[in-house]
């Protein structure tokens, strides 16, 4: 199975499945010197657990970290880093008769189609459970740019068609959204989709949502200029994520909307600073695939979580029409977990972004 790893000198493979012993992921090319501890890495996995309360699966696992190498007196070492997590909370018996059955929505039938053979167990490694091991390896990632003054930080943008106040609005508060369950900047807007979820968990269905996020700092040149453009990188590592079914930069598709009068992002002149500022940000902070100074933003959407606890009609893997009813502990709307996970594939771009921009140009050393 070839697609395991991702990036070019910030390098990640990940490994493992949902109901497996280990999941985790080795880091080659993490700078030497980088100052490292578990202690980095626990916090994304804690917002990445469930949360509790009716949106988040009621599996419950520790998502304890352990490095196994690449760390040195709290540092990195710059060898292959290897980051494991235990699978603690399997619950395999919830998936026996899925065994020969086909989730609809899911990846089941187009992994048997594919390989002939699947782990059936909470998916295996197309869970994502598997977004454990990105996490870790993004908390790494993002340890290195903040480092450089670079800061990533994603949110509920809607759930369930129930929107957030934007950056722009008074009532706008990340603060807000890490103290709430849904991860929503907004505390009216909370209570709205709390009850919304209810009724939509009450019925047993699931929700979809968009996930927004701003990356703060970031120099001016990142993202190669033909294939490997920051916004492609950005769109292969969030379309990567699953259940995500689109991805939009700035201004996103209404630019297709607009005049050139007003899409074009005004420069300001310099006035001592080194730093270009804009009068607008519809290209979302890039220009022919290099980052122009101006905050990163971009928005993916998330289709509703696929397993439902409502009865539907599938197939199964005779081609017989059959009525399932999924029993295992599922996600009602993905949005709020899938922050970390949002974060942590942008982290693990910009970083490799940002070492390989250190071989883009002619330095002495
Ligand atoms: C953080 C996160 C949590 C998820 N939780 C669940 C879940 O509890 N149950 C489920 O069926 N799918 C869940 N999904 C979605 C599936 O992984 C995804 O829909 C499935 O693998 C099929 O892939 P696709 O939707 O990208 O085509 C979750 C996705 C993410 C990112």
């Amino acid at each position: 199975m070839a697609g395991n790893s991702f990036g070019q000198i910030f390098k990640v493979t990940t490994f493992g499945e949902s109901h497996g012993a280990a999941l985790g992921c080795i880091i080659d090319g993490c700078p030497a010197g980088l100052r490292l501890s578990v202690d980095d890495l626990r916090r994304d996995l804690a917002r990445r657990r469930p949360g509790g309360g009716g949106v988040s699966t009621s599996r419950k696992e520790d998502d304890e970290p352990e490095i196994l190498s690449g760390v040195f007196e709290g540092r990195a070492l710059g060898t292959p880093l290897t980051i494991v997590i235990h699978n603690t909370a399997q619950r395999s018996q919830d998936y026996d008769k899925l065994k020969n059955v086909y989730r609809p929505g899911h990846a089941d039938m187009v992994w048997d189609i594919k390989y002939g053979f699947r782990d059936y167990r909470g998916g295996g490694r197309s869970s994502a459970r598997e977004t454990a091991a990105r996490v870790a390896a993004g908390a790494v990632a993002r340890k290195f740019l903040a480092e450089n003054e670079v800061s990533i930080r994603a949110w509920s943008q809607s759930i369930a068609g129930i929107t957030a106040p934007s950056p722009n609005d008074d009532e706008f508060s990340l603060d807000e959204a890490e103290a709430n369950e849904f991860r929503i900047p907004g505390r009216s807007a909370a209570g709205k989709i709390a009850s919304k979820i209810e009724e939509i968990r009450s019925a047993g269905d699931s929700a979809g949502g968009v996930v927004e996020c701003h990356v703060n700092g970031l120099p001016a040149g990142l993202g190669e200029p033909v294939f490997d453009k920051l916004d492609a990188l950005l769109s292969h590592a969030v379309m990567s994520i699953g259940a995500v079914k689109a991805i939009e930069f700035g201004a996103g598709f209404s630019v297709s909307g607009m005049r050139g009068s007003e899409c074009n992002d005004r420069a300001l002149p310099l006035a001592g600073s080194r730093k270009t500022k804009y009068l607008s940000n519809n290209s979302g902070g890039i220009l022919g695939g290099i980052s122009n100074g101006d905050s990163l933003v971009f928005r993916a959407a998330f289709k509703p979580v696929p397993s439902i606890a409502r009865k539907q009609i599938t197939i199964d893997n005779t081609g017989k029409e059959i009525e399932i009813e999924i029993t295992g502990r599922h996600d009602v709307c993905v949005c709020p977990r899938a922050v970390p996970v949002v974060e942590a594939m942008t982290a693990l771009v910009l970083a490799d972004l940002m070492l390989r921009a250190r071989a883009d140009r002619n330095v002495t050393f």
